[in-house]
């Protein structure tokens, strides 16, 4: 084994708090391995931006984490995966990435109603790769989507259950449900943290997939198979990076990780450089 790359943290970045849904199945799955976490607060949310902007943002996070001797980078966001993986892989081709794609796929195995439900931001619904596991594994399933406008945003405030947030997701499940889903996909990282509402609003007969345990089980594959996983045993130090106020990104990570942690704010110098204030 590699040492000194098994001991190199894992790069996880998101928009904002959504890829903390990753990490937080990554915690459960390999608690050991450090982290460089990097919410992208002051530009969130991507889901609305241009595929440009999105993979501009992306390649500037992934050259900070790379600085910081990540090992493996794991894009939290399906924004971000849709708009710029292909790029990214095409940019750092040395580098390992896992990204984030709807599941759709398991989705349409198990529906039996035949009709199912995808929750995602428009860059992700704009992507070719939504558009490709839609194509592949979806023929005869009826594919039901929704932007939930202004979810994001409220999960960014930490809203999980209030009026505004149900409001949001009535108004997207609603006529999901009308017409007969059985499943829902979560296609933004940051939806698994209303995964409770969404249920209350759904009834518990409607099958809510949350990506974050399989990604977790790939980012472990990657690393076994690249001989770069770090030995059992001990808690990983987490290090998190935002790029707005970081008192405010700590007050949310008992809620929405489980554990505590300091953030440091790092301000965008420009577009391919951010640093440490
Ligand atoms: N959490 C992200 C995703 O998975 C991004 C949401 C956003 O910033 O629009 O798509």
């Amino acid at each position: 084994m590699n040492r000194i790359i098994a001991n190199n943290p894992i790069g996880v970045f998101d928009s904002g708090v959504g890829g903390l849904s990753i990490l937080r199945a990554m915690r459960a799955q390999m608690p050991e391995e450090a982290v460089i976490y990097f919410g992208d607060q002051g530009h969130v949310p991507y889901g609305p931006r241009p595929m440009e902007q999105i993979q501009n943002f992306s390649e500037t996070i992934t050259r900070f984490l790379l600085a910081r001797g990540a090992k493996l980078i794991v894009v939290a966001c399906n924004a971000a995966s849709a708009a710029a993986l292909k790029f990214l892989r095409a940019k750092f081709p040395d580098v390992s990435f896992v990204g984030m794609e709807p599941a759709v796929k398991p989705a349409a195995e198990h529906t039996h109603s035949g009709v199912v439900g995808v929750l995602a931001t428009p860059a992700t619904f704009q992507g070719a790769l939504y558009a490709s596991v839609v194509e592949r594994f979806a023929s005869g399933v009826q594919v039901l989507q929704d932007t939930c406008p202004g979810l994001v945003a409220q999960i960014e405030k930490c809203d999980l259950n209030g009026p505004r947030t149900r409001e949001i997701l009535e108004r997207a499940l609603t006529p999901m449900l009308e017409k007969g889903i059985d499943t829902v996909v979560l296609g933004c990282t940051h939806y698994p943290f209303v995964i409770p509402l969404i249920q209350q609003i759904a009834g518990e007969n409607v099958r809510v997939i949350d990506p974050a345990p399989s990604v977790a089980r790939q980012v472990q594959r990657l690393l076994e198979a690249w001989d770069m996983k770090r030995p059992a045993g001990g808690h990983g130090e987490i290090q998190f990076f935002t790029s707005d106020d970081a008192r405010t990104m700590e007050s949310m990570l008992p809620i929405l990780l489980g554990e505590s942690g300091v953030a440091t704010r790092v301000c965008w110098k420009n577009d391919l450089n951010v640093e440490i204030e």
